[in-house]
């Protein structure tokens, strides 16, 4: 079912995706994928996973900061085609390459990259602990997982103002700036992004991650709650790569 929403919600945003993506993060979007992208870059890598990589952003990012290959996947092939768009422009045709693939079972062998990064994905799997140790196996041992996600902020006062800002505010500039599509991720997001929280409480998610064999598990807070980026290293004495 989460599969078809996700399908759903994104087939009609590609075009105008970044918009939506700087207004649904208050403006701070790249700024939190920065933040990825910095626990990617510790690592030196030379082969680097975007999982839900939409139109490209992260995976960019990523391979203009480290010079690492990257391949980005995503189910949504609408997303993916202005991913290609993206990868094009910047030239980097060559280093970045974009694949069809589902988050749950990823075509890739066991421990191949030295780096997985994912953003704005576990709201649309049905078992994102599942989903994470599936990400989590294509790492080598030593390698880093660090991922991006929409969060409430935990201040009372300021998760009422995350409160009107995501049910009345999103809405409404959704419709305006994006007619009917945006209107409908506009009215989805907010009760999507407490609902998942209510079910997988940020402890879960760090116990999800401790059970796929990544230590050393940090959280950070972005921008006062609304953002919340991860990030963990695959246990180094794991032993070889799970086909
Ligand atoms: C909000 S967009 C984020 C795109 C990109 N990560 C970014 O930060 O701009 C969420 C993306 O997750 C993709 N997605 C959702 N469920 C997925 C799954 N199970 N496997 C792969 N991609 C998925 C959607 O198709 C969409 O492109």
């Amino acid at each position: 079912m989460n599969m078809d929403v996700a399908r759903t919600v994104f087939a009609g945003l590609p075009a105008r995706y970044d918009r939506l993506a700087f207004l649904l993060s208050f403006g701070q979007d790249r700024r939190w994928r920065r933040a990825v992208v910095d626990q990617v870059a510790a690592v030196a890598p030379a082969r680097v996973l975007d999982v839900a990589t939409g139109p490209a952003g992260i995976a960019l990012a990523t391979a203009g900061r480290t010079g690492a290959d990257v391949i980005g996947v995503d189910l949504n092939e609408p997303m993916l085609r202005a991913g290609v768009v993206q990868v094009r422009r910047s030239g980097r045709d060559g280093q970045v390459r974009l694949v069809v693939a589902r988050a749950e079972e990823l075509p890739f062998a066991g421990g191949v990259f030295d780096a997985v990064t994912f953003s704005y994905l576990l709201r649309y799997v049905d078992d994102p602990a599942d989903t994470v140790a599936e990400m989590a196996r294509c790492l080598r041992p030593g390698g880093i997982l660090a991922s991006l996600e929409f969060h409430v902020p935990p201040n009372p006062a300021w998760r009422v103002s995350w409160w009107l800002y995501t049910r009345c505010a999103l809405p409404l500039l959704g419709a305006l700036t994006g007619g009917r599509a945006w209107l409908r991720v506009g009215r989805f997001l907010g009760p999507s992004i407490s609902a998942h929280y209510r079910r997988h409480p940020v402890d879960d998610h760090v116990a999800a991650w401790h059970a796929a064999g990544l230590s050393d598990v940090g959280v950070r807070l972005m921008s006062l709650g609304g953002g919340l980026v991860m990030w963990g290293r695959k246990d180094p004495t794991a032993t070889g790569p799970r086909p």
